[in-house]
């Protein structure tokens, strides 16, 4: 029981740990470098990097300077990429730190590099190609004159060259084909050069798993959702319908009954009293609500588990509380209910939440507030 609140998100480090193993296996020779931004999609980064490199990832992968640092500070010694361009306030942390840039655009990196003199410390540099998402990076026809700029100063290392694809978890492959091929160009325009690339990467975890990278000498992919095990695609709870490798939920929603009573036919329940009940029931509450990260729409169709069975919600989804029907049964105060993973035979995934809001399991799992306390076991 958690101590601190009767609500809490539990992170499975073992299960984290699996995915770790069995997805380096799949992808080998490649590097994986665990993606944690986004204090690892909501399961704490800190935790979730240290086990990653633990169980066989090469470097982490950060969305925010400030991301990079916090790992750094908890003693993190791996590589860490900052996957796109940053303010130039930042710039002084990313060197001293020794976070690895991505930089994609001329005045940057001249500015990037000169910081990098005033501090004289040599940096790292990822050069990121835009070759169709049109997100961030530079255009495949520039790409040869950026990582050049970025190979000819002395206080810079062009220590990769990296991609993104839009569509790596879509059935068609063909624009994904069409990526790699337009990013793969552009490294070899460089390479042609006599310039070192020593890192040359595309893949998430839909690319990795399909390994849409296949026949292209990629050095590492960076890894997210899978590790966390969570299928990409949550419309088809798969990798975009890929062979499925056996990947575990790290993350499971867990809320305790902090009250329960008898509510009689007629009422409704929750503000709005939108779902009046048909007949006496037993409706508990749980300490949890929206500003936890359960979203107010669930409520419509979603469930949560209680005594092993599926509960449907009595009422909409509050700030800080809901309420679920338990029809007859005996509920008591304490008694623990399941929003998100197994209980009894019954489970829950953070995509059959996506799936009823017409969103993605990312968006579920990053969603789990600061407010819930993160309770870690193996
Ligand atoms: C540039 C980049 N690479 C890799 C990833 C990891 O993607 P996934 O979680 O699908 O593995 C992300 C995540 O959004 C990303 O933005």
């Amino acid at each position: 029981m958690n101590a601190q609140r009767w609500a809490w998100a539990q992170i499975d480090l073992g299960a984290l740990r699996h995915n770790v193993v069995t997805l380096a296996a799949h992808m080998a020779p490649q590097q994986l470098w665990a993606v944690v931004k986004a204090d690892a999609y909501g399961h704490g980064a800190v935790e979730c990097a240290q086990v990653a490199l633990q169980s066989g990832a090469q470097g982490l992968c950060v969305a925010l300077v400030q991301e990079g640092i916090a790992l750094r500070r908890a003693g993190i010694n791996a590589p860490i990429l900052i996957m796109s361009e940053q303010p130039e306030e930042q710039f002084r942390d990313i060197i001293s730190y020794g976070l690895i840039a991505t930089l994609y655009n001329e005045a940057t990196i001249v500015r990037f590099a000169r910081t990098a003199n005033e501090l004289e410390i040599m940096a790292l540099v990822h050069v990121k190609v835009d070759s169709g998402m049109h997100r961030v990076g530079v255009q495949p026809d520039n790409a040869v004159r950026v990582a050049s700029l970025v190979a000819e100063s002395p206080w810079l290392t062009l220590d990769g060259m990296f991609t993104h694809l839009a569509t790596a978890d879509v059935a068609d492959t063909q624009f994904a084909q069409q990526q790699v091929s337009t990013f793969m160009r552009a490294v070899e325009l460089v390479r042609a050069l006599e310039i070192e690339v020593r890192h040359v990467h595309i893949s998430n975890s839909a690319s990795a798993i399909r390994r849409l990278d296949t026949g292209v000498a990629c050095t590492m992919t960076r890894v997210g959702i899978a590790m966390y095990g969570i299928p990409g695609d949550a419309a088809t709870n798969s990798f975009g319908g890929a062979h499925q490798l056996d990947l575990r939920p790290v993350m499971s929603v867990h809320a305790r009954v902090s009250h329960a009573q008898r509510v009689t036919a007629g009422q409704g329940v929750s503000y709005g009293l939108k779902r009046p009940l048909d007949r006496d029931s037993t409706i508990a509450t749980l300490p949890l609500g929206y500003a936890d990260g359960v979203p107010r729409g669930i409520w419509e169709n979603g469930a949560v588990l209680l005594h092993g069975a599926r509960r449907a919600f009595a009422g909409v989804v509050t700030m800080d509380q809901i309420m679920v029907n338990c029809a007859d049964d005996a509920v008591s105060v304490g008694d623990e209910a399941v929003l998100i993973g197994a209980q009894g035979s019954e489970l829950i995934t953070a995509n059959e939440w996506a799936n009823k809001l017409g969103t993605i399991g990312y968006e579920i799992v990053c969603g789990i507030s600061a407010r819930m306390p993160r309770n870690y076991i193996n």
